[in-house]
């Protein structure tokens, strides 16, 4: 079955305390979550160990790194390779967001091996996808994200798909205020999970969470995730306000 997720994604906000504050005032709302049901706060680097020892005796509560090396080891000056974050205890990686592919020149290729060595060392990859303004105005985004899904997924064996959470976030939703419909995510939601039903199966399909993110907040969040294919968000600006991201949480389907 799948799960219920609220993520936040820090990005590269907050200095050390402001994270710490933060991390408290959510978590201090002690919110009480169903086995199904989980949150993951998607954290800078440097904050990972603090914030992992924080949540270390709260189940269902996890941290997640924002993003990993491509190579295993070695000559990489400035990359933090999934052993390490193995190695400090982190089980969830945000892979592919649309701000790595865009600003940092992250190919399908590159996160393709990313994917193989988060799979190989048990920790679980938040796959993002989505589309640029123009193409859905083109109406091109199930083309799109279909593709996105085939050079970066297609790969894997069923048992390594189910390890995996997709997030669908739309670049024209995200950090501008706009949301995608209820309607749209629906869509693009029971879109992606035909995709997966095409290669693995429906069971398979049906297994996977995917996550709507694009300006998710308080106020839009229980009408996003009440869609039968939407089963949680990844949270930006949001997740940077303690209040605005418990209610987010609050919002999980049970
Ligand atoms: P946003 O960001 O909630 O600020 O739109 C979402 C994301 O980029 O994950």
């Amino acid at each position: 079955m799948r799960k219920q997720i609220a993520a936040a994604n820090w990005k590269m906000n907050l200095t050390y305390q402001q994270a710490e504050q933060l991390l408290d005032e959510v978590l201090n709302q002690n919110i009480e979550l169903g086995p199904n049901q989980q949150v993951i706060f998607a954290v800078p680097f440097p904050y990972l160990i603090m914030a992992n020892s924080e949540v270390a005796n709260m189940a269902n509560y996890h941290i997640a790194a924002q993003n990993c090396s491509d190579k295993n080891a070695g000559a990489y000056t400035g990359e933090t390779s999934v052993e390490m974050l193995q190695s400090v205890g982190i089980k969830h990686v945000v892979i592919g967001h649309s701000e790595r592919r865009e600003y940092f020149g992250e190919t399908a290729a590159m996160l393709a091996d990313k994917l193989n060595l988060c799979l190989g060392a048990g920790i679980t990859p938040i796959f993002c996808c989505g589309e640029p303004l123009p193409v859905r105005e083109n109406e091109g985004q199930n083309n799109y994200v279909q593709q996105q899904l085939v050079e970066s997924l297609f790969h894997l064996s069923a048992d390594q798909l189910q390890q995996v959470v997709l997030a669908y976030e739309p670049i024209w939703a995200i950090g501008t205020g706009r949301t995608a419909t209820t309607q749209q995510a629906q869509e693009m939601h029971r879109h992606l999970r035909s995709v997966l039903a095409a290669k693995w199966g429906q069971d398979v399909a049906n297994n996977i969470t995917i996550l709507y993110g694009g300006s998710v907040k308080g106020a839009n969040a229980a009408e996003l995730f009440a869609a039968p294919d939407v089963d949680g968000g990844l949270v930006g600006g949001a997740s940077l306000q303690a209040a605005e991201f418990s209610m987010i949480i609050q919002a999980l389907k049970k």
